[in-house]
């Protein structure tokens, strides 16, 4: 395996903004071996279906599908993100329809962050409609004093402080999605 000390930095610098490891790799591979793990007692027998929400989730999905050791399919979908910002915009749209028939399917939706929890929301309404056998969402992240909706997270990786965090999949401006840990931007 390469020394990835040049893929794993402690500290990124962005113009005057500084961003600094608040998830080391380690920690959060185990995390999602373990909710892989989870996924697969709970669901022995049933033959789900990982939706991950484009394009935040896929590095979280990729790795929580190796940790599955039942048999499961995937699929993805994209919603409008952020843009280049840091905040919300409030509105979301579909940019990418999903292909699978998720009919009478047990579906995990697999999403990167749940911030306010308006994307969240608008995806269980989305997939609510095309009768899934059942439903449930794994997020790798929770911001709970950011949540604004009502939503239920059944797993959850790590909830963590309001910072804005790129890093494993997620990112700024869309950048930063290659590096390994997760990052948090420093007030
Ligand atoms: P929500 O709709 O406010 O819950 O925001 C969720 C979406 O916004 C996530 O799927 C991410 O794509 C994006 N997002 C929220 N917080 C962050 C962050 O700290 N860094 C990068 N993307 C974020
Ligand atoms: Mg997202």
């Amino acid at each position: 395996m390469r020394e990835h000390k040049d893929l794993n930095p402690e500290v990124i610098r962005v113009g005057n903004e500084f961003f600094r490891i608040m998830l080391p790799e380690e920690k959060i591979l185990k995390r999602v071996e373990e909710i892989g793990e989870e996924i697969s007692k709970e669901y022995k027998g049933k033959f789900p279906i990982l939706i991950g929400v484009l394009n935040g989730s896929f590095m979280f999905l990729a790795d929580l599908m190796k940790n599955i050791s039942i048999k499961c399919e995937m699929d993805f979908f994209k919603l409008s993100s952020y843009g280049d910002e840091k905040i919300s915009s409030g509105k979301v749209r579909l940019l990418k329809e999903l292909n699978a028939d998720i009919e009478d399917r047990h579906v995990i939706i697999v999403e990167d962050i749940v911030d306010s929890g308006l994307s969240i929301k608008y995806i269980e309404e989305l997939i609510g409609g095309m009768k899934p056998a059942s439903m449930k969402v794994a997020a790798l992240l929770l911001k709970p004093n950011s949540l604004k909706y009502d939503v239920k997270i059944d797993y959850i990786g790590f909830e963590i402080p309001d910072a804005f965090v790129v890093g494993y999949g997620l990112d700024y401006a869309q950048k930063y999605r290659n590096l390994r840990s997760i990052y948090a931007l420093e007030e």
